[in-house]
């Protein structure tokens, strides 16, 4: 069946992060970052959100709609980050720093960020951080992200042994011999890189603020430090401008395809299922966060 009758029979929204694959961009009604993502799901009045991502922002989804059908075309579509916080490691890096407070990622399962005080993603970490009135942060699970918000501030950010595979495999030499055969294109790269990927980039941004500098820029060519699949959004709203890709691909996020989205539609299936007491636990962090806003 066709894709726009199908999502008007279920009253249905269709939410596409910025690294799906370009027919999945294509058929989003809202495209972007996590945070945007979030901030969309919370504002529908569809039935049934179908989200086109990984596990973590559909969870979140959920979780701001407990009574709206979230569906997850493919549940293969995990973050391998997201299952690096355990429950059980963060209880006791609690004990451990009592005064601290819980920063998480919304890059996290839903069960860790009912245990967190607020949440974060990209766009606004150290917006977050800095709006927070303890001394010591658990930064929770991205030791990368952890480390770009230390930059910022005097807090002590006591960091958790995560990363993304697909970030840190991002290598500075790539960037450097990119910048080699294009010297006028700008370095944006996503704070999940590797800090001395960092220190070689003109900014760093969420894959939203990514979107945000290009159209903005003069510049006309630009080397993407990050998941390979933003590039056909950039390319797409900048026809005139370049981007040079490190080739970076996030296994997860390709899992959805355009048949299995217009099979999860069809069947509304599979669905994120949470408990009660996990939406109510986490919903808090998530709402403090999103009253805070983009950084
Ligand atoms: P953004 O929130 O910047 O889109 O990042 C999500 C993500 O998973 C990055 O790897
Ligand atoms: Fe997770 Fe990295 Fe994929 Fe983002 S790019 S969803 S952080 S594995």
């Amino acid at each position: 069946m066709n894709l726009d009758r199908l999502k008007k029979e279920k009253n249905a929204v269709i939410l596409g992060h910025n690294y799906q694959i370009p027919e999945i961009q294509d058929a989003a009604d809202f495209l972007g970052d996590s945070l945007g993502l979030a901030q969309s799901a919370s504002k529908t009045d569809a039935d049934v959100i179908v989200f086109c991502g990984v596990d973590f922002m559909a969870e979140t989804a959920k979780v701001l709609n407990p009574d709206k059908i979230v569906v997850l075309p493919d549940l293969a579509a995990t973050c391998p980050m997201a299952a690096m916080a355990t429950p059980v490691l963060l209880k006791k890096m609690r004990d451990e720093y009592p005064d601290a407070a819980v920063v998480s990622y919304v890059n996290t399962t839903a069960e860790i960020k009912a245990l967190s005080d607020i949440c974060c993603t990209s766009a606004n970490a150290v917006k977050v951080v800095s709006s927070l009135p303890e001394k010591e942060i658990i930064f929770v699970p991205d030791m990368n992200l952890g480390k770009y918000v230390q930059r910022f501030t005097n807090k002590k950010i006591i960091l958790w042994p995560g990363y993304c595979y697909v970030h840190k495999n991002i290598k500075k030499e790539q960037i450097l011999e990119l910048k080699k055969i294009h010297p006028d294109a700008e370095i944006l790269v996503h704070p999940e890189c590797t800090p001395d990927v960092i220190d070689i980039a003109d900014f760093a941004y969420s894959t939203g603020g990514m979107v945000n500098h290009v159209k903005k820029s003069n510049s006309k060519e630009f080397i993407i430090g990050t998941e390979e699949g933003i590039c056909y959004r950039l390319k797409k709203e900048n026809p005139d401008k370049n981007f040079y890709s490190t080739g970076s691909v996030c296994s997860g996020m390709k899992k959805i395809t355009f048949e299995k989205l217009v099979k999860s539609l069809e069947n509304l299936k599979p669905r994120i299922k949470l408990s009660d007491k996990i939406i109510e636990d986490a919903k808090k962090p998530i709402q403090r966060m999103m009253k805070i806003g983009r950084g």
